[in-house]
């Protein structure tokens, strides 16, 4: 049987503490008309001390199985794409893998920035299509705001938190993703940055002092960048897919810069109403940004099964590139699943595992 990777689930989680631009006008000098007029940002939301992007990731994840009817332990892979990941080891994807109980998947992390969403998408959905894989996990997760300077004007405004996933299936009918274009250029790797905390710069106190475990970004340099490339990727892919821009529905963009993406709709020559946008309630969320619009988008009727949408995207790297995907909308043989009881026995599983390495640790040294 031919086989095709379709979206079969979707979820999304944002922290519920609302940042207005009023609000930042109290610790910098801004005003909330300056951030209106050049980003479209009204407020984000801002993740509590105790949520982090592994229980964001969690949460949505747990949304999009409920919704496909897949339990965790079904789960083959589990991708999540972040900036702002739990540690730099392991994997945010692992802890996921942990807490929502998916014994049986092999997870990771990918970082691209804010493309790193498609990124996973394309991943999965050829290991989905060459038969390596049956279902799997692409979560976007961020918590920007614990690696945001918020003194720093040019990106405190800019950034929230927040998680979307989606459950992708194997499926033998028609449909699903299409086709994808993936692009990189390294040589600008320095407008948008985390600097110290790796190989290159380990963290001291001087790059404490220095402000260097925060976002560093050239504004102007990357909206360049993105205004440029957005409706090239656009159209790579729908060609790619043997597809005309007549034959889109709609095209669900990162949410970064209402600009940016006014810039692609006249490159584009398409009216915005093409464009799904909500980054007014949730400012720039990285590689969250998609799946949580695309959630957004199902509730608000703009997409339909069977529709042809694109998701096109950039960001850190620099990175860029789009996706082409038939919507399946909801399996109508689905039934749907009580996640929280998973959750819970995944707890006590992971305890319980963790018990049984420490015992497993004290007879060996005994033996010993
Ligand atoms: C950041 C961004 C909104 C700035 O808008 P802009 O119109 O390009 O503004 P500029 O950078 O040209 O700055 C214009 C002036 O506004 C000032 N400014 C910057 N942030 C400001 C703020 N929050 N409030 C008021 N003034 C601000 C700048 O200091 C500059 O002043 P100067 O001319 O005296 O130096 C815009 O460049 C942008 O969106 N870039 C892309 C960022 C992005 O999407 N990053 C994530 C990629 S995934």
């Amino acid at each position: 049987m031919k086989r095709y990777s379709h979206i079969t689930g979707w979820g999304m989680v944002v922290p519920e503490r609302i940042l207005t631009n009023e609000e930042i006008t109290q610790t910098v000098d801004t005003t909330d008309e300056w951030i209106r007029t050049r980003t479209g940002v009204q407020e984000r939301r801002i993740a509590a001390e105790d949520e982090t992007t592994a229980s964001l990731a969690s949460g949505a994840a747990l949304k999009a199985l409920t919704m496909a009817g897949i339990k965790p332990s079904q789960v083959d892979m589990i991708i999540v794409s972040t900036s702002s990941p739990e540690h730099t080891f392991p994997s945010t994807a692992s802890i996921v893998q942990d807490e929502i109980g998916a014994i049986k998947a092999g997870a990771f992390d990918l970082s691209a920035a804010c493309t790193g969403f498609i990124y996973a998408l394309d991943m999965v959905s050829h290991a989905i299509t060459s038969g390596s894989i049956d279902i799997a996990l692409v979560i976007g997760a961020e918590t920007l705001s614990k690696i945001v300077n918020w003194k720093d004007r040019n990106t405190c405004i800019l950034f929230g938190d927040g998680a979307g996933a989606f459950v992708l299936q194997a499926l033998d009918k028609p449909g699903g993703f299409i086709s994808s274009v993936l692009r990189s250029d390294g040589s600008g790797a320095d407008l948008l940055t985390l600097p110290a905390g790796g190989s290159k710069l380990p963290a001291s106190e001087q790059t404490v002092r220095d402000g260097l475990h925060y976002i560093h970004m050239q504004g102007r340099e990357v909206f360049r960048f993105a205004t440029r490339v957005m409706a090239k990727a656009t159209l790579e892919t729908v060609e790619k897919g043997g597809l005309t821009l007549d034959d889109i529905s709609l095209i669900i963009p990162h949410q970064a810069n209402q600009r940016i993406i006014e810039s692609a709709a006249k490159k584009l020559k398409l009216p915005m109403d093409k464009f799904f946008v909500n980054l007014d309630k949730y400012g720039n969320t990285s590689t969250a940004s998609i799946p949580i619009a695309t959630c957004e988008a199902v509730e608000a009727d703009a997409l339909q099964p069977g529709d042809m949408i694109v998701f096109v995207g950039f960001g850190g790297g620099l990175t860029w590139g789009s996706a082409l995907i038939q919507w399946s909308g909801p399996q109508l043989e689905v039934k749907p699943i009580r996640t929280g009881w998973y959750q819970f026995w995944a707890g006590i599983r992971s305890f319980l595992l963790k018990i049984l390495r420490r015992i497993e640790g004290l007879l060996s040294g005994l033996g010993e």
